[in-house]
């Protein structure tokens, strides 16, 4: 065995003892302020090249807009904003990176403390504000980052718009960043989506764009010059079920190609509650993680009830498990994202989740997760 070789063992031995060892690494991770934490996390991915090692099973291979993604896992938005660690996160096993959400220009996003971990719900609470470096810092990073994405490997961009774009004028935030992506992929073309997000509940106003009246002419703006699949991004919080799928049947007539469901909820029983038992140290922001998942469900299979099949609709909302992955697929996801579960999971999450996937099809004697998907009723 030659020196080089014996070296990428010991690396790659550490590297797996270090990943096991997430649960005693976890509480020290916990002992600082949820965004430093993340921050920190930020910062290590930058700068090691230590990966878990994981599996890859062609069984898991799912497609999306004509493209194979390796698995049917993804990094939800917010977590790489400005394209910082996507390289790095592809070697813990996610498929596609949402990176974003960005806007036309860099903004600090809200001031004070805004992230807050609900430990024992495994959830968390934040109001960040779309806090990132601007588009333009983003497609100087992607431009670096686009030859070392891997095959089978792709990002999905989401964008929003500017705190102070009033609502009227929110159209040209998208547009133009649309606009400038498109340039910018023109040769790489690793970027599979634009996501356009109007759910974040941290942006004053951001919602109303889901309006099912005003939601179709801006989304047909926003189509028409867009050189990738547009998907949006919903809340899971409607006045009622009957807006949902008003808001659903407008966005279809506008030719959206795919749908993400959801984003955080602004549940007033849930943050009363979770206010009162933690004293979180802040108003409003958006839940996530377990505390979600039951409402994104409800949501995901609504939608489903009047998606056409052919239009994919992509998982976000208290994914961490297997059960919760299978549930999501027998509702109508294609893909599934995950933020949330990865912070309280830890980075062997993909790992443990394709390995349980791959161990159900074995032995249910499927030949490949899509062939399962299709034996679905009603997918
Ligand atoms: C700290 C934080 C920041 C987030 N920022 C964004 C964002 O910029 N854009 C977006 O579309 N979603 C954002 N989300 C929502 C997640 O993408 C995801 O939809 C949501 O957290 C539910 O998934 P989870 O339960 O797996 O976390 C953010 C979530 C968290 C916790």
């Amino acid at each position: 065995m030659n020196w080089a070789r014996k070296k990428d063992i010991t690396d790659c031995t550490v590297a797996i003892n270090l990943f096991h060892l997430y649960p005693l690494i976890r509480p020290i991770l916990f002992s600082m302020a949820a965004e430093k934490a993340h921050e920190r996390a930020l910062h290590f991915l930058e700068k090691s090249s230590l990966h878990p090692s994981i599996p890859d099973y062609p069984r898991l291979r799912v497609s999306l807009f004509g493209h194979t993604l390796a698995n049917p896992f993804a990094m939800a938005g917010g977590f790489d904003k400005d394209g910082r660690v996507f390289d790095k996160l592809f070697h813990y096993g996610f498929s596609l990176v949402e990176t974003g959400t960005l806007t036309p220009l860099a903004q600090p996003g809200n001031a004070g403390i805004r992230m807050f971990r609900l430990k024992k719900e495994k959830s968390l609470i934040n109001r960040m504000g779309f806090n990132n470096a601007g588009i333009d810092a983003f497609l100087e990073n992607y431009r670096k980052k686009a030859p070392l994405i891997p095959n089978l490997r792709f990002l999905g961009v989401s964008i929003g718009k500017n705190k102070n774009t009033p609502n009227e004028e929110a159209v040209r935030d998208y547009a133009v960043q649309i606009e400038k992506l498109n340039e910018a992929d023109a040769s790489f073309r690793k970027i599979l989506y634009y996501a356009i997000n109007i759910s974040s509940p941290n942006t004053p106003g951001l919602r109303e764009l889901q309006d099912d009246k005003a939601i179709r002419g801006f989304l047909e703006s926003l189509k028409k010059i867009s050189h990738r699949p547009l998907m949006v991004k919903f809340a899971p919080d409607f006045d009622s079920v009957s807006r949902f799928q008003k808001t659903m049947e407008s966005s279809l007539e506008a030719g959206i190609d795919g749908i993400i469901l959801t984003n955080t909820t602004t549940d007033a029983d849930m943050h009363d509650a979770f206010r009162r038992k933690y004293s979180i140290p802040f108003e409003g922001g958006g839940i996530s993680g377990q505390l979600l998942k039951d409402k994104s469900s409800f949501y995901l299979k609504t939608a489903r009830k009047i998606v056409p099949a052919h239009i994919p609709l992509i998982a976000s909302g208290g994914i961490s498990d297997n059960n919760t992955v299978w549930e999501r697929f027998v509702s109508g996801a294609g893909l599934v994202q995950i933020y949330t579960g990865f912070i309280y999971s830890g980075p062997l999450l993909i790992a443990n989740l394709s390995q349980g996937l791959q161990d159900f099809l074995e032995k249910n004697h499927y030949e490949s997760l899509e062939k399962w998907r299709q034996s679905l009723p009603e997918n």
